[in-house]
């Protein structure tokens, strides 16, 4: 905006001089000073106005910096624990991002080697509960137990080195597939990362690749599909091998095809494992042990989808829709 400014004023001293000198009430040469001079001053003006904003992106870049180097240390006083089970335990947990209260007094067990489902409204809370399981945030008041610890009192690598996240949206790096995958667990060998890949049925298209898997994700981004990508992001976390997965399960519509691989895939990193899915399909809901029904924030009906289909309630409305939508017959 300011450039524009800059120019349409020196621009408007060319058209005033112009017409001065036109109608015979400047000379012709005082209107070349005038003209030269406008244009001097104000590419001046220009280049200084350039400079200030750089100083300002420098000083906001600086600014960023500075919090990121303040930022507290959370697990300061934590300790490195190597946790030997994996039973979850939300205790009056109670949290917000900012004023707005988003969980209000959720307590619920998780037992180790269970299949939990979080069903519940867009919004109601169950990213939270799973955001706040890895300790991306701590809670306002309750706690949050993993094996007997309280997760604030364990430091976050010996925390997160026990928990695999697949989430909706799908991060990878701009590198090599090799070496998106190999994040999951950097000492593995080819061997492994190919085991993996197999798991998680992507081996086949990888190994079609001009480059295999040392294609690097940017330039092949457009050409890898979203389901190819969901299961790249699966195979590293097969890879980390983590006792404790945490799945948010894909609302987007992929292709049949697709969505039957990323099954088989999820079904490979969730065996044997504590699994806790932010689950949208009705066969994921229906196998699982456990079924925690969140509205706003808070947990209105836990139990079995036997228990709670038979209960009128939030879980017997929210399947009824989902049985018409999907066209599935519950018995
Ligand atoms: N980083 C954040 N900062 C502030 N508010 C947030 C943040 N993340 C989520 N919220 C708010 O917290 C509430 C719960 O969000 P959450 O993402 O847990 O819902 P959800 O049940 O996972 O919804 P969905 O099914 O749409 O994914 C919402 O009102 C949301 O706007
Ligand atoms: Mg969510």
């Amino acid at each position: 905006m300011h450039q524009f400014i800059l120019k349409a004023a020196s621009v408007g001293i060319v058209a005033v001089s112009a017409y001065l000198t036109y109608v015979g009430k400047m000379d012709f040469d005082i209107m070349v000073m005038m003209d030269m001079f406008s244009f001097v001053m104000f590419s001046q003006i220009e280049a200084l106005s350039n400079a200030i904003h750089v100083i300002e992106v420098v000083n906001k870049t600086l600014d960023k910096l500075s919090k990121i180097e303040n930022a507290e240390i959370i697990d300061e006083n934590a300790k490195e624990v190597n946790l030997n089970h994996y039973d979850i335990k939300f205790s009056d947990v109670c949290f917000s991002y900012d004023k707005k209260q988003i969980l209000n007094n959720i307590s619920f067990d998780i037992y180790e080697g269970s299949t939990t489902a979080i069903v519940g409204p867009s919004g109601s809370g169950k990213t939270t509960i799973c955001n706040l399981i890895a300790r991306f945030y701590d809670v306002n008041s309750g706690s949050i137990t993993i094996g007997g610890h309280n997760i604030k009192d364990i430091t976050c690598d010996s925390l997160l080195k026990n928990i695999s996240m697949v989430f909706q949206k799908v991060y990878l790096f701009n590198d090599s597939i090799k070496n998106n995958i190999l994040f999951g667990n950097p000492s593995a060998s080819d061997e492994e990362i190919i085991e993996a890949s197999k798991k998680a049925h992507c081996h086949d298209f990888i190994s079609k690749l001009p480059n295999g898997y040392d294609t690097i994700i940017g330039d092949a981004g457009a050409t890898l599909s979203g389901g190819e990508k969901q299961r790249i992001s699966i195979a590293r976390a097969i890879l980390k091998d983590a006792p404790i997965v945490i799945l948010d399960e894909a609302t987007a519509s992929i292709d049949p095809e697709n969505e039957h691989l990323i099954q088989k895939a999820i079904s490979s990193l969730t065996k044997g494992k504590t699994v806790i899915v932010i689950a949208h399909r009705l066969a994921t809901i229906q196998d699982s042990d456990q079924i925690l029904v969140i509205d706003n924030g808070r947990v209105v009906q836990q139990g079995t989808h036997r228990e709670l289909v038979s209960q009128a309630g939030t879980y017997k409305r929210f399947i009824d829709i989902k049985e018409s939508a999907e066209g599935w017959c519950i018995k």
